[in-house]
């Protein structure tokens, strides 16, 4: 077999066997396929497609490129919640005490930030002294004794992903549907839960843009699931605007806080309450309706915060310390007007700007930093009325770059809903 007539048939748009892929991806683990091989073919794949039987052949060798967690030894049903990515998306931070709140376990296993979007790893370590690499055996005594832990990809978790996605994301592959799918599903099926979430994030701001792709993006992935024993479950949201009101990691995590404490911004507070519901009723085998009161009751007799309280400990943090940055300014609005659009992916970018998000896998980044929005789509906003706070440290952002985040207007414009669909 070789690499070169392996990129030819699919510049031709055929399909690749099982062998051919299995060729593929082993190959280059093993530096015998370089990188400009790989990122031809990578684009092929962009450009041409692969059809369902492939994308499953693919996600099957991809999670056989690695470990496998064994999470029998944990009690009760596992249930785990992916996000394809998003601006302000916080709602791991809430969604694992609440939902562990009900009941569930939540043993789950999250990524850094790369790119204008958030990780939920990253988010945590703007709590002093959060431990996030914790050994496998300690990690199943946590889940055992309190129902929730959230630490960071461990060992030797489908390294394929790794490589590809590292090398996707400087090739212009990163919106590929199959490429999506196999890498989402490897992970996830890779980390042992008996049972799955993905949100699928639509929009500005988003890897997918238009509701087409995300719906087969969505089909493929359950298909996927399914065939693997896994009951999987996608929800397509709106991501054409960041998620409550701060995007930054010090930011957020306070935000989470008070979340759990009963403030929220709406759209947080209706995305999460939805996607905690669908996993307690996946996880417990109760209707949605009955999971839905479970979780607003957990959220208002403070049971969920006592939860993240008591991760927070287990976990070695200290609650009183999160970093936020001292140094802030305010930023107005220059008009009067309905605001109708926030640029998520331009508002992600200006956090990584001020060092909150990184480039480089390797880069450090300052956890204090980030913007909290005053104003969200359908507000109206004054001229001279507080727009963002930004919270900055060696960098700073221009103010001309934040208001060109915001499109404001005289005239209100529909609001898309949050919650588009559903597909199991
Ligand atoms: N998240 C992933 O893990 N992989 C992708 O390809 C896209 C989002």
């Amino acid at each position: 077999m070789n690499i070169i007539d392996i990129i030819n048939k699919k510049r031709n748009n055929q399909e690749l066997s099982y062998e051919e892929l299995e060729y593929v991806v082993n190959s280059y683990l093993n530096n015998q396929i370089k990188d400009y091989q790989m990122s031809s073919l990578l684009m092929a794949i962009t450009i041409n497609g692969m059809s369902d039987d492939e994308t499953i052949n693919l996600t099957n060798i991809m999670l056989n490129s690695g470990d496998i967690l064994d999470l029998s030894e944990i009690n009760g049903v596992v249930v785990d919640k992916h996000s394809t990515g998003g601006v302000g998306d916080k709602t791991t931070l809430v969604l694992a005490p609440l939902v562990s709140a009900c009941g569930v376990t939540i043993a789950k296993m999250s990524g850094r930030g790369l790119g204008h979007t958030g990780g939920t790893i990253d988010k945590l370590e703007a709590i002093n002294n959060f431990q996030v690499d914790i050994p496998n055996d300690d990690f199943v005594k946590q889940v055992n004794d309190i129902n929730v832990a959230l630490i960071s990809q461990k060992g030797n978790l489908v390294p394929a992903d790794k490589k590809i996605y590292a090398l996707r994301d400087v090739t212009g592959t990163t919106s590929s549907i199959p490429l999506i799918a196999s890498s989402i599903m490897s992970k996830k099926l890779a980390s042992g839960a008996d049972k799955i979430l993905i949100d699928v994030k639509v929009g500005n701001g988003a890897l997918i843009n238009n509701i087409e792709d995300a719906r087969r993006l969505a089909k493929l992935m359950v298909k996927i699931g399914n065939q693997n024993n896994k009951e999987t479950i996608c929800i397509l949201t709106n991501m054409e605007e960041p998620l409550g009101y701060a995007i930054g990691n010090g930011v957020e995590v306070m935000e989470s806080i008070n979340f759990l404490k009963g403030e929220s911004a709406e759209d947080l507070y209706v995305l999460t309450t939805s996607l905690a519901a669908i996993m307690v009723s996946i996880g417990k085998n109760i209707n949605i309706k009955e999971a839905l009161a479970e979780v607003i009751e957990k959220l208002k007799n403070g049971e969920a915060y006592q939860k993240f309280l008591e991760m927070v400990k287990y976990q070695k943090g200290n609650i009183d310390d999160i970093h936020i940055s001292s140094k802030v300014h305010s930023i107005k609005s220059n008009k009067d007007g309905y605001v109708n659009k926030i640029d998520s992916l331009k508002i992600g970018n200006l956090v990584k700007q001020l060092g909150g998000g990184r480039t480089n896998k390797e880069d450090l980044i300052n956890h204090g930093v980030g913007i909290v929005l005053n104003k969200k789509v359908g507000d109206f906003v004054f001229e001279n009325e507080e727009l963002v706070k930004v919270y900055y440290g060696d960098k700073d952002v221009k103010i001309k770059d934040i208001l060109d985040c915001f499109s404001i207007d005289i005239v209100n414009e529909d609001k898309k809903p949050l919650i588009y669909e559903v597909f199991k």
